[in-house]
Parts: C-alpha cells; structure tokens; sequence
C-alpha cells in the first residue's frame, strides 16, 4: 500500500488524538503516505480529507477529543451515502482505512471492506469499554477515573450534609463505568444495565446504612439502567421510602473530556502502531484487541457478536465492603 487513511468516527473518546498520532507516525516510519478524515464517515462522504504528516500529530498525545473531530453519520448506512465514500477514497487514492471508534463504526468499516472490497482495520475507541473481543477500549479509564473524581467530590459535601446522593454516570446499555468508579468511590450502591432495578432492595440496602450507622451515601446509576436516570431513581425512592431530600448530580459529557490518563495513551499507541502494522501486512476487517496485555487483531464480528462484560464479582465486593 501506498496511501492510507485515518479516522475518528462515534463519540470522541480520551485517547483518540494518542492513538492518531500512533498511525500517522507508524505509517510515516513504513514509508507510506497518510490522510486524515475528518468527521468520520459523514466526512468521508463529503470528501473532507487532508494529508498528514509526522508534523501534524505533533503536540496532541496529552489532549481530549480528537483533532480530526467526529460524527455519527446516519448517510453512511444507505447506499448512496457508502458509494459516496468509496469514491472519495478513490479520488485521493486511498488503498486502506484505520476507523477509531465503536462497534457502530465498526459496521461502517465492514460494509466498507465487504461490499466496496476497501482493506480496514479498527482501534476500539470508546469510554464505554462495551465493545466485544477486548478487554479495554481506549477513553474507558480516563472516562472512569473522571467519575472517580467526581464521587470524591460529592462524598465531601455528603458526609457534610448527612446526605444521599445518587450519582449518574455514562456507558449507553453497559454497566463498566459505573461498576468500576463506584467500586473505586467506595459508594454504597450501583445499579448497572446488567442488573433488573429492585426498588424494594435499594430501599432495603439504604436503610440498612441508616442502622449500622451511615449518615450519608452515595448510589451511582449508570445510565441505561431498567430503573431510569439518576433523577427518576432518586423519585422513585422518595415516593417509596423516608428518603426524600436526596441530591442529584449528573457527570454526563465530562466523562468524554480532558487529558488522557497514561493507561489510555499508552493503550491508544500500541494499538495505533499494531493497526498500521496489520493493515500494510494483509489484514482487513479486523480490529485490534488488547487481550491480557497483547494487542492482537480480532474480526470485527466479535465486537458485535460478544460482550464485553465487568466480572460480576465485582459487584460482591463492592456490597461486602460498602457496610
Ligand atoms: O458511547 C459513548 C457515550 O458517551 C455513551 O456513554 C453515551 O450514552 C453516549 O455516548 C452519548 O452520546 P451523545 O454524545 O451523542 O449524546
């Protein structure tokens, strides 16, 4: 090959300009020209591409978001909107793809590479860390230990107040970041998408605190839970139970920003470099996976076909050590 491209496409992640940087200066070392896309596949649509160079990369692997911005392109999943794409990489002479992002862009890549026959490996880039065949997706520490951040902070004002809190935290239909940043935050509760809302049990666990001599807590809830938001949970407890003048905070679109941690910097380079290394030696319709500490391609399917799950354990210790 002797052009390929790169692209972020779905939620920006922490770690996406690491893991840019990765393939851009991994391509120029191999001697291969590189472009950037910018705003994923609604970009590419439109033709927005632009060479790169080492240069160019220079100066982000500390920063959030991704400089080649994104998108969730609704036209690349019709017909016309796909050939639209394959003939902006025509034009440039573009011979293979790199996708940054999630399972969704995965399925752009794959039409991509099976039907239009273009060579396209993934980096898993996401802070929910939900993507099947890898244990970690890059933005999903930096993500968890803003949360982290955040739960310290309400605790502060908590333990001042004699308050409960309930704290919602993102990952669409997947419990990691909030399993993980209340096991962390030491919180009382979580309620994970992975486990049907029991109103009577949570109502049962605070009470419980309240005896053993808690004067406040802290339940997180993911969002995409059974039970609802953060605001609809703290309702339904109120209406049930004596705990009415509960606080809420939303962390939200802060989970997605600011500096990388080194965890996510150092996974986004090691897959930006293993993703070049695959794609210029044959491999296309795979991304690449961390598994115990190995980056090694896996197809696409399994980022669909499987979930990536925390171990329920976690949830154990978490209620052993909350009393
Ligand atoms: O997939 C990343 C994520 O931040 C999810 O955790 C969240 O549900 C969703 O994106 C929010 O999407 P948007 O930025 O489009 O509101």
């Amino acid at each position: 090959m002797k052009r390929i491209s790169v692209m972020t496409s779905g939620g920006d992640a922490p770690g996406m300009n690491a893991a840019i940087r990765a393939v851009v200066r991994t391509a120029v070392a191999k001697e291969v020209e590189i472009y950037g896309v910018e705003r994923g596949f609604q970009g590419l649509i439109e033709g927005m591409l632009r060479p790169l160079n080492a240069r160019s990369v220079s100066g982000i692997i500390h920063h959030g978001g991704t400089i080649l911005r994104t998108a969730r392109s609704a036209a690349f999943r019709e017909e016309e909107g796909l050939s639209r794409a394959v003939r902006s990489l025509e034009k440039n002479g573009i011979e293979g793809l790199v996708v940054i992002g999630g399972d969704g862009s995965y399925r752009g890549a794959h039409a991509l590479w099976k039907h239009c026959g273009i060579p396209c490996v993934g980096i898993p880039g996401t802070i929910d860390n939900d993507i099947g065949g890898t244990q970690y997706t890059i933005g999903f520490d930096t993500a968890l230990n803003v949360a982290m951040e955040a739960i310290d902070r309400l605790r502060d004002t908590a333990a001042s107040h004699d308050r409960t809190f309930f704290v919602e935290v993102m990952g669409r239909h997947n419990g990691f970041i909030g399993m993980c940043s209340g096991l962390a935050g030491g919180a009382e509760e979580v309620l994970v998408p992975e486990q049907p809302f029991d109103l009577p049990m949570l109502v049962e666990t605070l009470r419980a605190g309240v005896a053993r001599g808690k004067t406040s807590m802290i339940v997180i809830v993911a969002e995409g839970g059974d039970g609802g938001g953060a605001y609809e949970v703290s309702q339904k407890v109120a209406e049930a139970s004596e705990f009415k003048d509960s606080r809420i905070a939303v962390i939200g679109h802060m989970q997605r920003g600011g500096t990388p941690t080194a965890f996510d910097r150092i996974l986004a380079s090691r897959m930006g470099v293993s993703a070049v290394e695959n794609l210029l030696a044959g491999a296309s319709g795979m991304m690449i996976a961390a598994v115990n500490n190995a980056m090694v391609p896996r197809p696409f399917e399994d980022a669909w076909n499987t979930r990536n799950l925390f171990d329920p354990e976690m949830l154990q210790v978490l209620h052993t050590l909350g009393v």
